[in-house]
């Protein structure tokens, strides 16, 4: 890939961690959006200093032509988590493209902001500074010859004085459990390996958005529980794209539905994933805590 998509040419911190954002969902463009309240109390938002995210009516074909965002709209209010769910080719790694202003004109039309600014190419340094993107597939993210190399680049593109880009380069790889990795070649790391080295590079630039797609494919079940652990206690806007519903249901208070490209549900993450109705309309279903636990201690 290009040094130009490297998701960690991001920079900056702020917010509140947690959250629901059932009273901030969406900006209310999309039609045939299901909103649904949750029937069980859920932690409620912080108080909001603004929609750090902001999508208006986005349009999105790629060059062959193959519609991926059909009149997407909504909003993320400052700290909150939030999940991205849907089946497979519903539009969700696209949905994150545009967010960080990899994916855009000609071929695409409505507004995205970022804390207020508009993602258009005239902005895209500083987007990149505010948003950190870890992609799908880690293979798309690292190409250094080292681990350390590979998380010391974002910090450098914020020409960060060279004793502070090792102090971020040590942190991020020990939040990630990768101690002692600085020296590894990338290309020789296991899935879950890569992963982990991918979200330490966006972690040292310390971007006030965070988007996930996928975080926890391929973690041991050890790597997921330490992921949902650093996840909380990262205080950055958050927008998590997985099939892993577990894990959205133990971090996120609201999710988005995408399917073919449509928003078609926005709400309370207890309220749309125990619909198992909704859940099985859109490819997925109805995650097996709902089925056995009580509500409430999903969300300790
Ligand atoms: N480069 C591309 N060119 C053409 N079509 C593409 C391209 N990338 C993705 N698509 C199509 O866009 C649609 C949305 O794909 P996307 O990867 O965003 O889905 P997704 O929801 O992330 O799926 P998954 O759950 O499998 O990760 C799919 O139909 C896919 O085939
Ligand atoms: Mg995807």
């Amino acid at each position: 890939m290009s040094l130009l998509n490297h998701p960690c040419v991001s920079g900056c911190a702020s917010g509140i961690s947690g959250g629901d954002g059932l009273s901030a969902c969406g900006s209310g463009h999309a039609t045939g959006v299901e909103r649904l309240k949750s029937p069980f109390r859920q932690r409620r938002s912080p108080p909001s200093s603004g929609r750090v995210i902001r999508v208006e009516n986005l349009n999105y074909s790629y060059p062959d032509g193959r519609q991926a965002l059909r009149g997407i709209s909504f909003a993320i209010p400052r700290g909150e988590t939030v999940g991205l769910i849907g089946p497979n080719g519903a539009g969700k790694s696209t949905l994150l493209l545009h967010l960080n202003g990899l994916l855009g004109q000609p071929h695409a039309d409505g507004r995205i902001t970022i804390n207020g600014l508009e993602v258009q190419p005239s902005s895209l340094p500083e987007i990149r500074r505010r948003v950190g993107l870890l992609f799908q597939d880690p293979d798309d993210q690292l190409f250094s010859t080292t681990v350390a190399e590979d998380v010391a680049f974002g910090p450098r593109q914020l020409a960060l004085a060279e004793a502070e880009v090792t102090r971020r380069i040590e942190d991020s790889l020990a939040e990630v459990e990768l101690g002692g990795f600085g020296s590894r070649v990338p290309h020789h790391l296991s899935l879950g390996e890569k992963k982990r080295v991918a979200l330490a590079g966006v972690l040292a630039c310390r971007p006030e958005v965070l988007l996930f797609d996928e975080p926890t494919a391929n973690f041991d079940p050890r790597g997921r529980r330490e992921f949902i652990a650093l996840c909380r206690r990262l205080p950055a806007t958050k927008l998590i794209a997985s099939h892993d519903l577990e894990m959205i249901l133990a971090l996120c208070g609201r999710v988005l539905v995408l399917d073919e490209g449509r928003l078609v549900a926005d709400g309370g993450s207890i309220a749309i994933l125990g619909d198992e109705p909704l859940m099985l309309r859109h490819g997925l279903e109805k995650p097996h805590s709902l089925f056995h636990a009580h509500p409430h201690g999903l969300r300790a």
